[in-house]
């Protein structure tokens, strides 16, 4: 790997210039530059040739897409290898089909004429041979593009996702890619997307590339190894998505010295929002990386390793479990996440066995293995509480939901969602829902809880309760600290940069508190699994000297009976909703609006309205309530601000 040669660097201080001159004399990153790349390297594909014939912007349905060769075999060979003339590749075509190795691992498609492609156009082009195809587009600036059709996250097709400036995001859970690179500009996922080259030969549109990536569609980034050269020390405490995202950006760039991931659980990071659609998940299959990849790429992950001080002058951790020990560190990512409010023993009157909570992969395993063909009861009506009720449909022998509010999802949605979902899926499935109620009695024997008496009299019997009442952020053992932690909240405070109020030390993920740009700097804490992501990104670009404030869109979904609800936005403060679409047909998208703007956005089965909006709002357009009303799945609203006159 070419970085494995790099030169090691001093780190840039904590609030440093936006770029330090010590990361400037840092190696340059083999992979291609990103557009949010602060220091853009050489080594962006060529853009594609001036087109050979003016492009009616005419619309069409999808046409069928031609075929005229390809090339696969078995030895590599390089895109340079590949003939350039008209000639040469109806040469090389023979050859691919007569089977001569000399065109193998190469494919070269004519994809379809230059004037059926429009501006903003998205289709799949086949490539015989392999069992994925390729996604050509044409973007906003006149550019062809074509990738791979899958997001590297879940999969979900590229095509129905949202095109923006020079980027697609994803129709699912808002992850973007670049169009031109490839690259990751925003999460959820942990590697990029392959991109092939398009060229205009004659009157017909080519794509050429490397044969593989066609099927293998994620793209693992080039990654540095370390070097003993480095004398700095990277310790990110917390082996959740803040905590990998944080280590790999910091191996993609360039930082070869020790990079430390010091995690509590005794897994390697794994798919949090797995947990609670799928409380048996099989450990091993939803971890985000092998231990082997973290190896291999030199970030020393240590499970059971949990923090219990920091020592912020020495600039030291300690930490207890697999084993105890302090480690220096240079600089320091605090990526705790948060752990769920448990209930009181002082309020519950003593200690059940049967009370269980949901944050790890351990929760998981133990409430699946407990409520399984039981009676459970569901303290808490919002995601992980409706989640785990949907889950156990079919599972558990009854479903309680015990709700202090009228409906579920009823702060995050709002009533009219709420109302809509729990008549429509929940009733229908035979879940009992008890609203507007609170636990005034606990009773049980043998610290195994029977039962709840609730404040409208009703008494819920059971054999498991689980509560999902909220969570706190897991900043305890930083309360006496020079920190800056949130006075009520506890979250760690931190700039754009997530910079804390300490030099050298930087916070990411569930635990901190952080200014929302999209949403005028709100000072806010987001638990969602895209911000963390991003946020860990953030934080080791500050620690390479890299340093790009925060930009993303909150966005997270929640499933339940195989359905998503998407959102985008922040919702806090809303004041006014418009609905588009049938509630009651579970169909619909739902705008949240304060003071005449819409704030946030969520649907069911409208993809990729969510996208679309999150795409805007990253781009800073105001949306107005009437802007909804006129233009509803806001495509409208899209092409402007995303088409540039030609
Ligand atoms: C069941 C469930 C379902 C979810 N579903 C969704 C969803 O559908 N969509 C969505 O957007 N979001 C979802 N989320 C939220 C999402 O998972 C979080 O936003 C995300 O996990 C936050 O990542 P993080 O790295 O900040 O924290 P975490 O994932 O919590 O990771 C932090 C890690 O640090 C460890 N740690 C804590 N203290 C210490 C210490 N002192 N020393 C060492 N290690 C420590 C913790 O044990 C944990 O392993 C869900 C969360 C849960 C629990
Ligand atoms: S499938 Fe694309 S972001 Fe999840």
């Amino acid at each position: 790997m070419g970085c494995e040669q790099s030169k090691s660097f001093t780190l840039p201080a904590s609030g440093g210039a936006a770029v330090a001159p010590a990361a400037a004399a840092a190696p340059q990153s083999p992979r291609p530059a990103s557009a949010d790349d602060n220091n853009k390297n050489n080594n962006s594909p060529p853009p594609p040739p001036p087109l050979e014939a003016p492009v009616k912007l005419e619309t069409k349905d999808e046409p069928e897409v031609k075929i005229m060769a390809v090339n696969s075999g078995t030895s590599a060979r390089n895109l340079k290898d590949l003939p350039s003339s008209p000639s040469q590749s109806q040469k090389a075509n023979a050859a691919a089909e007569s089977g001569d190795p000399a065109f193998s691992d190469n494919f070269e498609v004519v994809a379809c004429k230059i004037d059926e492609m429009q501006v903003g156009e998205m289709r799949h082009v086949a490539v015989p041979g392999a069992k994925q195809q390729v996604l050509l587009g044409k973007g906003f600036d006149g550019d062809y593009f074509a990738m791979g059709t899958a997001c590297s996250h879940y999969s979900a097709l590229l095509k129905n996702g949202v095109l923006g400036d020079s980027r697609i995001r994803c129709p699912w859970h808002g992850a973007c890619f670049n169009t031109k690179t490839g690259d990751i500009e925003e999460f959820p996922c942990n590697d990029g997307v392959h991109v092939f080259e398009v060229q205009t030969k004659g009157d017909e549109l080519i794509i050429r590339g490397e044969a593989k990536n066609v099927d293998n569609q994620k793209r693992t980034f080039p990654m540095c190894k370390r070097s003993s050269d480095s004398p700095d020390t990277v310790v990110i405490i917390g082996g959740g998505a803040a905590g990998l995202i944080c280590a790999e950006t910091l191996r993609k760039e360039n930082f070869a010295g020790k990079v430390i991931l010091l995690a509590s659980e005794d897994y390697a990071p794994y798919d949090r929002p797995k947990l609670s659609k799928a409380l048996d998940s099989d450990g091993t299959k939803i971890v985000l990386r092998k231990e082997d990849f973290l190896k291999e790429h030199d970030i020393d992950l240590r499970k059971s390793s949990k923090v219990e001080s920091i020592d912020f002058d020495k600039k030291t951790v300690s930490i207890i479990g697999a084993t105890n020990e302090t480690i220096d560190y240079t600089h320091l990512v605090i990526a705790v996440g948060q752990r769920v409010r448990q209930l009181a023993e002082s309020v519950t009157g003593g200690k059940w066995n049967n009370i269980h909570y949901l944050r790890t992969l351990d929760d998981a395993k133990a409430l699946h293995e407990a409520a399984n063909g039981k009676r459970i009861a569901i303290l808490g009506s919002s995601f992980i509480g409706m989640e785990v009720a949907a889950y156990f449909v079919g599972k558990a022998t009854s479903i309680t939901v015990i709700s202090r509010t009228r409906v579920p999802y009823q702060a995050a949605f709002g009533p009219e969602v709420g109302e809509a979902i729990k008549t429509e899926l929940f009733d229908k499935k035979g879940v009992t829902f008890i609203p507007d109620v609170s636990i005034e009695a606990y009773t049980g024997v043998n610290e195994v809880l029977q039962s709840v008496r609730l404040s409208d009299g009703t008494t819920v019997e059971f054999d498991v309760l689980l509560a999902g009442i909220g969570t706190v952020p897991n900043t305890d053992f930083l309360h006496n600290t020079s920190l800056s932690l949130h006075p009520t909240t506890k979250a760690l405070i931190v700039d754009e940069y997530m910079a804390t109020n300490i030099p050298y030390v930087y916070g990411a993920g569930d635990c901190v508190e952080f200014p929302l740009a999209s949403h005028d700097n709100v000072r806010c804490t987001i638990g969602h699994w895209n911000i963390a992501h991003s946020q860990g990104r953030t934080a080791a670009l500050s620690v390479v000297g890299k340093r790009k404030p925060i930009q993303s869109v909150p966005y997270f979904w929640t499933t339940i009976f195989t359905k998503s609800i998407r959102f985008a936005g922040f919702g806090e403060g809303v004041s006014d909703t418009f609905i588009h679409g049938s509630l009651n047909g579970l169909k619909f998208v739902a705008y949240y609006l304060r003071e005449g703007r819409v704030v946030g956005a969520a649907s069911l089965m409208y993809d990729p309205v969510v996208s679309r909006f999150a795409e805007l709002l990253a781009k800073g357009a105001v949306i107005t309530k009437e802007a909804v009303m006129e233009d509803p799945e806001l495509t409208k609203t899209a092409e402007k601000v995303f088409a540039v006159p030609h």
